[in-house]
């Protein structure tokens, strides 16, 4: 449980929406001594929950009442009710309002800046599916921030404070910095999704496979935060290894053949990492290159 004492001259804050981000987020806004003055949701149970972990936090009844006590608001709902969500408040220009949602842009908040408030974004760049898990992959992730100042200066000092390494989205840019998340997480889950299928073609449990698989995935994890990028490609597509890549294919076309475009198409993504990285010749790369046009688009 949270324990932090609030410090003084901080920005009252209170949560709207007490989900898994608003109760990670406030949780650990107040160990890193901000004033998290309380919280309202759709339910006063969640609301209470947020509350009951920070010392001096109110589960309020009324959004409103909520707002008109806090100088720091941050709309912590599903990103489809944030705007309806603002629009639904009375906002005044001491108000700084801000969503932490990735894609949703800051101008989801117009309704409170029409009224004088200060609206920006606050992205922790993680997943928050449990919260004492969360509180603790916090520290040391980015988060994404959209504002103009002072608001800006403010919102960087918080994800600091809290451990985490601030970047600055410009304004447009919330949608493609999200889907970069999906590449480096989500998609990553259906790609180990779709490699254990295979081994189901061989008799082996999905159980085993996953044990099998899982230490590959953390040593690729620890050889990209160690070597970057292009230094931790290895495999056949490093060495440009036509002929095991023709078994592969020839495996999948036969045993998975709904997986082999995504196997084509991963190949050829991976060649200028190869080149980069420089462990094959451009004439292996080439034949390796000529091989994928061959089999499919
Ligand atoms: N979870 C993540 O991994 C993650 C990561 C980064 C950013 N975010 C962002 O954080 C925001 C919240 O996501 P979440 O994962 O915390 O969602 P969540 O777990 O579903 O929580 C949403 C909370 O908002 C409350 N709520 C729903 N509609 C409301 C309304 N109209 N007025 C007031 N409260 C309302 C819910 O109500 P009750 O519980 O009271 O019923 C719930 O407490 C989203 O913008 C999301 O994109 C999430």
């Amino acid at each position: 449980m949270p324990s932090g004492q609030p410090a003084a001259g901080t920005p009252r804050i209170g949560f709207i929406g007490a989900g898994q981000l608003g109760v990670a987020l406030a949780w650990s806004l107040a160990r890193a001594g901000y004033r998290v003055i309380g919280a309202a949701s759709r339910s006063q149970a969640s609301a209470a929950r947020l509350a009951g972990g920070i010392a001096e936090c109110r589960a309020y009844d009324s959004a409103q009442h909520l707002v008109d006590d806090a100088d720091l608001i941050v709309i912590a709902v599903p990103d489809d009710a944030i705007a309806s969500a603002t629009r639904s408040l009375a906002w005044r220009e001491r108000h700084a309002v801000i969503h932490c949602s990735g894609a949703t842009e800051v101008l989801a908040l117009a309704a409170a800046a029409a009224q004088g408030a200060s609206i920006g974004g606050f992205h922790p760049l993680q997943t928050f599916t449990n919260t004492e898990a969360a509180i603790k992959t916090l520290p040391g992730c980015t988060v994404g921030i959209e504002a103009e100042e002072p608001l800006l200066g403010q919102l960087t000092e918080m994800a600091k404070a809290l451990g985490c390494h601030p970047i600055r989205l410009p304004a447009g840019a919330r949608a493609l910095y999200h889907a970069s998340g999906s590449f480096a997480a989500s998609f990553l889950v259906g790609l180990i999704n779709d490699a254990l299928a295979l081994w189901s073609a061989f008799g082996v449990e999905r159980e085993d496979a996953f044990r099998a698989l899982l230490p590959l995935t953390k040593g690729t994890v620890a050889a990209l935060e160690a070597n970057g990028p292009i230094r931790s490609l290895a495999g056949p597509i490093a060495r440009a290894d036509v002929g095991t890549v023709e078994r592969h294919i020839a495996a999948l076309r036969a045993h998975a053949p709904a997986l082999l475009p995504t196997y084509l198409d991963l190949a050829r993504r991976s060649l200028p990492i190869a080149d980069a990285k420089g462990g094959a010749s451009r004439e292996k790369l080439n034949a390796l290159r000529a091989l994928l046009d061959r089999v499919g688009p």
